[in-house]
């Protein structure tokens, strides 16, 4: 069902998405290969490139000419050890919710001999016309070797997948050492993912809600004066200035008194000083539930700017005493 749904030959069911992909790559490379990768790799990615006992080369975020540049050493090496070049990206990056340059790396297979892996988790089951992920929205399915997915965004289940090729998908179920060693998607959730399948299939207008509902919080924020970035995707980061306490305490404000719950990135992942908000809308939420984030975001951005989340000086117990 999911390689009709992604048009690819064949899928293979993977426990879950952090093992499955890291497992993945390790199995498509040996040391005579080059891996080229989009810096801002998912953990996972990062991982199953460090399981790589060949060269790696990491370039610019969405920066095709350091890409390009990247390529061009891979080429060398890979014709001086007889290996190959595998290209591993993402469709929809989790934290920014850019969309991966999906369409101009492809292109760069005219000039260069590389497979393409995309890591979709947050691009699947909604992107494109039919939902098929960023690929189907970019139009370069074809180029695109193996496409892999989680259920754990979209389809609010666990577990994961990876399509391609009939042959390297043969190859993959006999190699990815994360399913061998390791028990299966249980039957129930499998059952669970066929009925969520049918639905994202069969209810277009569940996308059409999330669009809706996109577009109504990414405006309004932008209506009010808040940086969300370059996002073209439901991921929305609200960039803001701040300590870790004081994003902490505007979180807490936020949960607590106006009743929204979101996830904050800070310092160590990102540098001193500076806060992220990710709101990512559902299909679920109704437009009051946008209007009272607009609002809630707007009187909690006030008080960050007047200091009012600046913590409390903890005294020095020993001086107390
Ligand atoms: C981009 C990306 N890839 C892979 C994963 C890992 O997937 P799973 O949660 O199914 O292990 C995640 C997080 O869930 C993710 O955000």
């Amino acid at each position: 069902m999911i390689s009709e749904f992604v048009s690819r030959e064949d899928t293979m069911l993977l426990n879950f998405g952090y093992q499955g992909i890291m497992s993945c790559i390790d199995a498509l490379v040996n040391r005579r290969d080059a891996i080229v990768y989009d810096a801002e790799a998912h953990a996972c990615r990062v991982d199953g490139v460090r399981l790589h006992m060949g060269n790696r080369y990491a370039f610019k975020h969405n920066d095709i000419e350091d890409c390009e540049k990247q390529l061009q050493r891979a080429t060398e090496l890979a014709a001086k050890n007889g290996g190959g070049i595998l290209l591993i990206t993402e469709g929809v990056f989790g934290m920014d919710g850019e969309q991966g340059i999906l369409k101009e790396i492809c292109a760069l297979k005219k000039k260069y001999e590389f497979r393409i892996l995309i890591d979709d988790a947050h691009g699947f089951g909604y992107m494109g016309p039919t939902g098929a992920g960023a690929d189907e929205a970019q139009g370069c399915q074809q180029d695109i070797d193996l496409y892999f997915s989680t259920f754990v965004k979209s389809m609010g289940s666990i577990g994961a997948f990876i399509s391609g090729p009939k042959n390297v998908l043969k190859y993959l179920r006999y190699n990815v050492r994360s399913q061998i060693f390791a028990k299966s998607l249980p039957l129930m959730i499998v059952e669970g993912m066929l009925k969520r399948m049918e639905m994202v299939k069969a209810m277009p207008e569940l996308r059409e809600k999330l669009w809706h509902n996109v577009n109504r919080l990414q405006s309004g924020l932008k209506e009010r004066g808040f940086d969300i970035g370059h996002t073209n995707s439901p991921v929305t980061p609200i960039y803001m200035k701040g300590d870790v306490p004081e994003a902490t305490q505007m979180v807490m404000d936020l949960r607590e008194n106006y009743h929204i719950f979101c996830s904050i990135v800070v310092y160590p992942v990102i540098p001193k000083g500076d806060i992220i908000y990710r709101l990512i809308p559902t299909a679920a939420h109704s437009d009051a539930d946008i209007d009272e984030t607009l609002t809630a975001f707007e009187a909690t951005k006030k008080k960050l700017d007047a200091g009012a989340y600046k913590a409390v000086e903890i005294p020095d117990m020993a001086e107390v005493s």
